[in-house]
């Protein structure tokens, strides 16, 4: 058994002495004398070092489809240790719980999504789509294709060809620009870019935007288009219903590759096993982690048609990328009997026919809170935007620092979210109970009860 009494104190020492949290300011981590040190958790529940329960209404990162303490995970993990704790997939060999992962993905995926590479991270399964993508195009004798359409505000990712993919300004403004062939487009972000538009002119002036950009640059150069179906870490943006059949038809119309960027969204979290048939299109390349192994284990794993297969396999060259762990034993059993829990406890049925109606009616009594411009969600993950004039997305101040209130106002009350610029998302394990669900609305509209009139104040 571990320790469970941390000295949370000298924990939070060392954290400012020596560790580096990801996404952080180290400044800000210093001055606050160290990060919340979460020990331990339970279903739907953190707890951090000085005692505080929080439901987690960000299931992790994203990630922890399944819940905490599933002990069925563990006794997995422990197994495979024994049996054969690693080995590689780079001297054509391979082990049997990558090979069972991938055959289960297939069938998940469905169509010609049959073929599954494995890396260990969101990022690195985006970093596998590119190159795969480059080295598809080269052997199709379409070397130009290098250019990769993505959307302002996207999120895929934190190494050098994802950060580059993703469209978040300020991670291109750290390393002066993307390094890679990438142009960002219009995101379907109708809340702050198309206010007061009919939604399906929106849509088509979003989708029309990469058709224009195509063309600018020449279809002839376009490699792939790469999205989020519901973009995540850019706060939860669901796109009008019409916008993704719109990009698909788009592609298909220039030879362009369709990527389905299924990190957050993949495995139920939208009340289908995938984004993209909820849309109803068909991508080319999927890729996938958190969800996949409920964040147990580290494991990402990237969908790929058969026509891409078919056109590497005329050639006798190796596909010269992967990583160590590329199909890492342990993380694959364990991803495999995650998927086992999801369907076994039919966990994405319960987020389409029973969490999401009810997520959906705590949204429309949100809705009408003096602050809030839109609450908007789909299956098990929303976010909240807070305005200052009701009936404008008008925002409080120029700061963006509106969500961080709220956000901190719900973590005193014991709920984790997010804060992305002045909303907050949520995104909860599947698991999460009725009256669980129910807490977690009554301590948001607490918490912007309580800090109305302080934003309010720094209006004046
Ligand atoms: C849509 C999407 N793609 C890729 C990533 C990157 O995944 P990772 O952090 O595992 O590298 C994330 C992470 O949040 C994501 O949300």
């Amino acid at each position: 058994m571990l320790n469970r009494n941390y000295d949370g104190a000298r924990l939070r020492e060392l954290d400012v002495a020596h560790h580096l949290p990801a996404h952080s300011s180290y400044k800000l981590q210093r001055d606050m004398g160290g990060s919340r040190i979460i020990t331990r958790a339970e279903g739907s529940t953190i707890y951090d070092s000085e005692g505080l329960a929080m439901l987690d209404g960000m299931a992790g990162l994203w990630c922890v489809a399944v819940g905490y303490g599933r002990t069925e995970l563990a006794d997995v993990a422990r197994d495979q240790m024994i049996e054969l704790p690693f080995y590689n997939t780079f001297f054509k060999t391979a082990t049997p719980p990558p090979i069972e992962l991938a055959a289960k993905l297939a069938e998940l995926l469905g169509g010609d999504l049959q073929h599954i590479f494995f890396n260990n991270s969101g990022s690195e399964s985006n970093d596998t789509v590119f190159r795969l993508v480059r080295y598809y195009w080269k052997l199709k004798g379409e070397p130009n294709r290098k250019i990769f359409i993505s959307r302002r505000n996207a999120y895929h990712g934190s190494t050098t060809a994802s950060a580059g993919l993703g469209g978040m300004s300020y991670m291109h403004a750290q390393d002066d620009k993307p390094m890679i062939d990438v142009e960002h487009v219009i995101q379907p972000y109708q809340f702050a870019e198309g206010f007061g538009e009919d939604e399906e002119a929106f849509a088509a002036r979003a989708a029309g935007e990469i058709e224009a950009r195509i063309l600018a640059v020449g279809p002839e150069n376009v490699a792939a288009f790469i999205g989020e179906p519901v973009q995540g870490a850019g706060g939860v943006i669901i796109p009008p219903k019409s916008y993704w059949p719109r990009v698909e038809a788009i592609c298909r119309k220039y030879g362009i590759l369709l990527v389905s960027d299924e990190v957050i969204c993949g495995f139920g979290r939208l009340g289908s096993w995938f984004g993209f048939q909820h849309y109803g299109i068909t991508p080319d390349i999927v890729s996938m982690a958190k969800g996949l192994s409920s964040g147990y284990l580290p494991i990402s794993a990237t969908g790929v048609s058969r026509h891409i297969i078919e056109t590497l396999r005329t050639s006798d060259d190796d596909f010269v990328h992967g990583f160590t762990y590329s199909g890492h034993p342990v993380a694959a059993a364990v991803a495999l009997r995650n998927l086992e829990i999801i369907e076994r406890e039919k966990l994405v049925e319960r987020i389409r026919d029973d969490l999401a109606p009810r997520v959906a009616a705590h949204m429309d009594a949100i809705r009408a809170h003096p602050i809030v411009g839109e609450a908007r969600s789909l299956g098990l993950i929303g976010a909240i935007e807070l305005v200052s004039e009701k009936g404008t997305n008008k925002r409080f101040g120029t700061t963006q620092t509106s969500g961080i209130a709220l956000r901190d106002a719900c973590i005193k009350r014991g709920l984790m979210v997010r804060a992305v610029r002045d909303s907050i998302v949520f995104c909860p394990p599947f698991v999460i109970t009725h009256d669980e669900l129910d807490r977690m609305f009554a301590i948001i509209t607490a918490s912007l009860d309580e800090i109305t009139p302080l934003l309010r104040q720094t209006e004046t």
